[in-house]
Parts: structure tokens; C-alpha cells; sequence
């Protein structure tokens, strides 16, 4: 039987929700769905202000635009990432400054931040790789120290900690990502967290569409007109009702996803005591949250032949990034510097299926195919 690599969770009742949503005839944005998200966030994991959106992408992108991001600004970020993290400043004009990869995990060397500042460098902007936290504490004092703004892209970070605080609480903003590959989704969706107070008012009004209609629908101005720029990064009620029926089930999915993630661990440690292969490793200052389970591969031929017998054998495991000072986009832009690390995720990471109706049956086949490549 076929082992997919994703299978988007449904709680059963988000349809429940959306016929809700649907019957009290207000079926566009921030209405009583995308409040009671809201509320869920900021009580759970006492971020500042909360909003959701239409994907992690739309979050990062308020971001930059809350930062007033403008041509020649230098954004320093991880080079492993996914594009939106780098397109969002791309959008503004800004200057990408890419940061290697640590040895150990694949998240952004924190030691390397400092060499990188310069004049014209606006902000860090750190991902949590598979739900595992940077090192914040550096992150945020080098941040303190040269005046810079912190973004957390913590589009695979839900109910993850950093020394036991939230991932997405820490910086001035975080963005979180609900797409269906996610932990809890809405098909498409996201969030963007605003904890510097000062922004949380602008954040609102670029929301809605550079409007303050918020304000008007609470009754605080008498019309609501366009004040500021900003876009439709609001989603409807109905994307907002079908992740409230997964939050209600948060805690299950995240236990059955630690668990899974446990397992593939216990199962594979022989062959990282072997020097086989290289199992993820969670610093002491984080912990894990089950988003993903990856493998590192001796090198690309040996991720690449394990992607394809694992695929012969019906199981669809997955590379990930591909570096971004590579890409055909940016990397005539690049300042040139070799991010080794970053190229050798970009070449002998694997990901493993990893979803919550995965069986530890299923678990068990797919490392017994991993054991049949590296025994043969
Ligand atoms: C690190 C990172 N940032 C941003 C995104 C974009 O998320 P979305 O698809 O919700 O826009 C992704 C997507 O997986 C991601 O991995």
C-alpha cells in the first residue's frame, strides 16, 4: 500500500463550522471564527496581536511592509528556506544578505549574523526549521545591539518552544503558515503575530486593505476610509471556521505527531550509531513539535538513490529547500560567499512521511525499506 508523504488532518468538523459560518450570512473576514482563532493564539501562547491570513507568505509580507522596507535595505535570512521568506523583502526593494546554515540543524548559523550587518541592514528574519527554534537569545541580542528588527518565519513552528517560549512570541513579528502540508491547517492560510505593541495598530489597517474598517466596525470612527497602503491579506470566514475545527483538536495532533516522530527516531538511531546517516538534532534550548522528520544523506547521489528506492517501494519521501543564493533568481544578485552547510541540506536532506493518520505499522515499513538500501 502506498505511503504519501502528506495527508492534510481533518478533525470532522470543519464542515460543521463552515455551514455555521455560512447560515449567520457573514462569510467574509474577521468575524466570529477569525476572532475566536485569535483569542485561541494570543491566550495559549501569549503572543502580542494576532492576524490571521490568507498564507504565511501574506504574513511575511506585512511584515516587511510594517518595517517600511525600501529599495536598498539588507535583510539578513537563511538560505535554506522557502522563497517567501526571501520574496516577501524581495517585493520592497530590499537586499538579500543570506546566512549559512549551522553544521547540526538547518536552521541560520546565529554566529554568522554579525559579520553580515552593515549600515543598510534593516532585519534578521530567522525560520525554525521543522519547528525547531534558532537560537533566540543571541538572535534578539544582536538584534538589541544594532538597532534591527526580528521576523520569525515560523511558518512549521506552531506549539514549539525556544527555553520554554512560544516560537512566534519572540520577535517583533512572527509568521506562521495553516497551507495543508502544516500541522493544523485550512487548506491555505496563515497568521502573522505582531508583538512590538507599536505596530499593532498599522498591522490592522494594512490588513484591511490600507483601510481602517476595523476601527469603523467597532464603532471608533464614524466612516472608514483608505488611510494608509495595504492589501486583502484577510481570509474569509470560511477558511477561518475550518482551522477553528482543527484547534479544538491541536493537543491530539500534536501528541500523535511527537509520537511518530519518537518512533522514526528510536527505529533509525542504529544506523546514525553506524555513521550511516544523520538523524535531526534538537538543541537543548527547543523542542520538537512532529511538523517534519528528515534524514541527512552522505551525499546527493545517496539522497537521491534513497528517494528513488523508497519510491520503487511506494513510499514518497521528499528533498526540501533548494538553497536560495542558487536559485536562478537570485544568484547573480548574491555577494558570492560559499554557504556550505546550506548546499549540503540542499543536497542530502530527505524528509520522511509524516502525517497524523500515519500507522506505526506504517512507520515500521518505512524504515525497514531505508534498512534494506543502507544494508544492501
Ligand atoms: C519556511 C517557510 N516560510 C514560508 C512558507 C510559506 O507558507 P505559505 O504556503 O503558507 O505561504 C513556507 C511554506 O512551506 C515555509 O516552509
Amino acid at each position: 500500500m502506498h505511503i504519501p508523504f502528506n495527508k492534510p488532518y481533518l478533525s470532522g468538523r470543519e464542515i460543521e463550522y463552515i455551514k455555521q459560518a455560512i447560515e449567520s450570512n457573514k462569510t467574509s473576514g474577521n468575524g466570529f471564527y477569525t476572532q475566536r482563532c485569535h483569542e485561541f493564539f494570543e491566550d495559549k501562547y501569549s503572543f502580542g496581536k494576532t492576524f490571521l491570513t490568507t498564507s504565511c507568505t501574506d504574513a511575511l509580507e506585512m511584515s516587511a511592509i510594517l518595517m517600511d522596507i525600501k529599495p536598498g535595505d539588507q535583510i539578513i535570512l537563511p538560505a535554506y528556506t522557502f522563497v517567501s521568506t526571501a520574496n516577501a523583502f524581495v517585493l520592497r526593494g530590499a537586499d538579500l544578505v543570506f546566512a549559512d546554515s549551522e553544521q547540526n540543524t538547518p536552521n541560520l548559523d546565529v554566529n554568522s549574523i554579525e559579520s553580515l550587518i552593515n549600515p543598510k541592514t534593516k532585519a534578521i528574519v530567522v525560520v525554525h526549521y521543522g519547528g525547531v527554534a534558532c537560537d533566540m537569545d543571541k538572535v534578539l541580542n544582536i538584534a538589541k545591539q544594532h538597532d534591527l528588527y526580528v521576523v520569525e518565519d515560523a511558518a512549521q513552528g506552531i506549539d514549539s518552544y525556544y527555553n520554554g517560549q512560544p516560537l512566534g512570541s519572540l520577535g517583533d513579528f512572527a509568521a506562521f503558515s495553516f497551507h495543508e502540508t502544516k500541522n493544523i491547517i485550512s487548506g491555505e492560510g496563515g497568521m502573522l503575530v505582531v508583538n512590538n505593541e507599536k505596530y499593532i495598530d498599522r498591522a490592522e489597517i494594512i490588513w484591511e486593505k490600507g483601510t481602517n474598517r476595523a476601527a469603523f466596525f467597532r464603532g471608533e470612527v464614524s466612516k472608514y476610509n483608505w488611510i494608509d497602503i495595504g492589501s486583502s491579506f484577510l481570509p474569509s470566514e470560511i477558511t477561518a471556521a475550518f482551522l477553528w475545527g482543527q484547534l479544538e483538536n491541536l493537543d491530539a495532533i500534536q501528541l500523535k505527531r511527537k509520537e511518530l516522530w519518537e518512533r522514526y527516531y528510536s527505529l533509525l538511531v542504529g544506523l546514525q550509531d553506524k555513521e550511516q546517516l544523520i538523524l535531526p538534532v534538537i538543541p537543548d534550548y527547543a523542542t520538537k513539535n512532529g511538523h517534519l522528520f528528515y534524514i541527512v544523506c552522505k551525499d546527493k547521489s545517496e539522497r537521491d538513490s534513497l528517494i528513488t528506492h523508497l519510491k520503487s517501494n511506494d513510499v514518497h519521501a521528499l528533498f526540501h529547500y533548494l538553497s536560495l543564493e542558487q536559485s536562478p533568481f537570485y544568484k547573480d544578485k548574491h555577494d558570492g560567499r560559499k554557504l556550505p552547510n546550506a548546499e549540503r541540506y540542499t543536497d542530502c536532506l530527505v524528509r520522511l512521511p509524516m502525517y497524523y493518520d500515519l500507522s506505526d505499522s506504517e512507520v515500521i515499513r518505512v524504515v525497514e525499506f531505508i534498512m534494506d538500501f543502507y544494508n544492501k
